[in-house]
This record gives C-alpha cells, structure tokens and sequence, in this order.
C-alpha cells in the first residue's frame, strides 16, 4: 500500500537556526505513529510543519512532505486550507490557547464544521454532544455554551479532540492529546482515538510523553532527540529491543518513574 504522508530527510529551522534536522518517516492509512522525546527536541515543531503552521519564524529548509503524493511544502496556502480540519485534523498541546478567548465552544465547533460542510447548528451539536459524552464531558450543552475560560484545562483539552474528532479525518495529528487529563479519562480517549481508526481507518501522529498510551496505540515509534532521529520502528522493537543509548534511557526512565 502507498504511503498517506511521507516525511523525507526534512530540516526545519526558525529564524534560520536548525532545530530539528534530517527526519523522515511515513504513515499508510490506518497507521499510527507515536513520536517521543525530550521537551524541546523538536516534535511539536515536525508536526506543525507538516500543517504548514511553523508561523513567521520557521521555515522547512531541506525535504519535502508528501500527502496523498502532493508536496504539502510547496503547496500553496489556499489549498493547504482546505486540507486542514477537514482532511488532516489536530488537535494543539496548547488547546485553550487555540481556541478564540471571546467566543463559545459551541459557536467555534460549528463554525469550524460548517466550513466544510453544510450543516446546521443544531446537527453540530448533536455530534459534538456524542463525542464530549465518549471522552468523559458528560455536560456537552454547558461546555458548548461555555468560552474557554470557564473551563478546566483538561476540558479544553477534550473540547480540541472534540473538535479534530468531529470531521473524521483522514489524518490526524495529535499533540499531547492526554496529557491534562486523569488516568480514566485518558483511556477513554485512547480508546476513542483507537475506534475511529477502526471505523474510519485514521491515520495518525501521536506526540506524547506518556509511553503507556504510545505503547497501546502507535505501531511505530520515532524517537527524537535535539531535533535528531535516534530510533525508528516498529514499537516492539524500540520499547523493548532498542540498540540506541538514548532510547534505552528515556525508556527506562519511564519505567522507573511509573514504579517510584
Ligand atoms: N516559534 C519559535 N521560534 C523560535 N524557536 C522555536 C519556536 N518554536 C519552537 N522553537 C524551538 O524549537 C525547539 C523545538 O521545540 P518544540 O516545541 O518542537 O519541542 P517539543 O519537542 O514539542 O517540546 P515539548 O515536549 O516541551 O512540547 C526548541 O528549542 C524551541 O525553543
Ligand atoms: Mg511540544
């Protein structure tokens, strides 16, 4: 099977300084990939350039990224758009931060919805209600009445899942998708992310610290240090049989803080 997104040999800098250098990696439909990494090694930086979202002072430098066999690095902006929400969706490590400050959850789901799709408020809703209710907002009509700041971070969290979740993309790109939320609440939303796969047969990017839920999910893992590629593969083989020292490491300090 053809890849959905192929990654090759991709540098990216900000302000012309390289921070993450040289990765490649690629994702068939129905394919997770879970990448891991330090703070700072550069793992929300790869997945906003394939968004196009690296902002005034990043720039895709070397490489190119592949979509469906389109190159999303010189695509224009136009068309990117039109992929994005719809056909690639993500959901932001900052999700509050993403979110309009001054204008209801309800009003910016549908907005966000209705930009693709002729839809109405009410059929919004009601989707949006089913998803809140899967991964543990039970009060879907509040947090869709609510702004931003009238709720938790982790509701935002959910409310930026809800949202990616909603268009049943082809892709999508998760950033710390669970890292706000309680132990029962993160396995809901593991298990959600892991039925629309099934259903839908998404592909996904799974950044995040928690190598529990990248061990239940990703059939592959990258590990990413100083914006460099120390491992890749499938995720038996890094978790448990990685050759790399820094693999090793960062796998076993997992361990070890879960035991302690
Ligand atoms: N807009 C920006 N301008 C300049 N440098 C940036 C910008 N965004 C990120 N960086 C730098 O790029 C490097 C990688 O950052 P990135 O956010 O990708 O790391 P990360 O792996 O996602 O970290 P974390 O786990 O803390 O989220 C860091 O050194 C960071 O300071
Ligand atoms: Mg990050």
């Amino acid at each position: 099977m053809d890849s959905l997104l192929r990654v090759e040999h991709v540098t990216i800098s900000y302000n012309g300084k390289p921070v993450v250098q040289d990765v490649s990696f690629e994702l068939k439909q129905g394919e997770i990939l879970g990448i891991v990494g330090e703070s700072g090694s550069g793992k929300s930086t790869v997945i906003k350039a394939i968004m196009g979202l690296l902002g005034e002072e990043g720039l895709v430098t070397e490489g190119d990224i592949w979509y469906k066999g389109e190159n999303l690095t010189s695509m224009s902006e136009k068309k990117l758009r039109g992929y994005l929400g719809k056909e690639i969706g993500m959901v932001f490590q900052d999700c509050k931060a993403a979110l309009c400050p001054v204008r209801t959850i309800g009003a910016q789901i549908h907005e966000a919805v209705s930009e693709h799709e002729k839809i109405s408020r009410q059929e919004t809703w009601k989707r949006a209600g089913e998803i809140m209710k899967k991964i543990g907002l039970d009060d879907s009509e509040r947090v869709l009445n609510s702004y931003p700041f009238e709720l938790s971070g982790g509701m935002n969290q959910r409310v930026g899942i809800c949202t990616a979740m909603i268009m049943h993309p082809n892709l999508l790109l998760a950033d710390e998708p669970t890292s706000a939320l309680d132990v029962t609440v993160q396995k809901q939303v593991v298990e959600e992310l892991l039925l629309m796969r099934k259903e839908y047969h998404t592909a996904m990017i799974l950044v995040t610290h928690n190598i529990g839920v990248v061990k239940m999910m990703a059939d592959r893992i990258l590990v990413l240090q100083n914006g460099v590629v120390r491992d890749y593969g499938e995720t038996d083989a890094v978790l448990n049989h990685s050759e790399d020292p820094y693999t090793k490491k960062l796998m076993s300090s997992v361990l070890h803080l879960k035991r302690d």
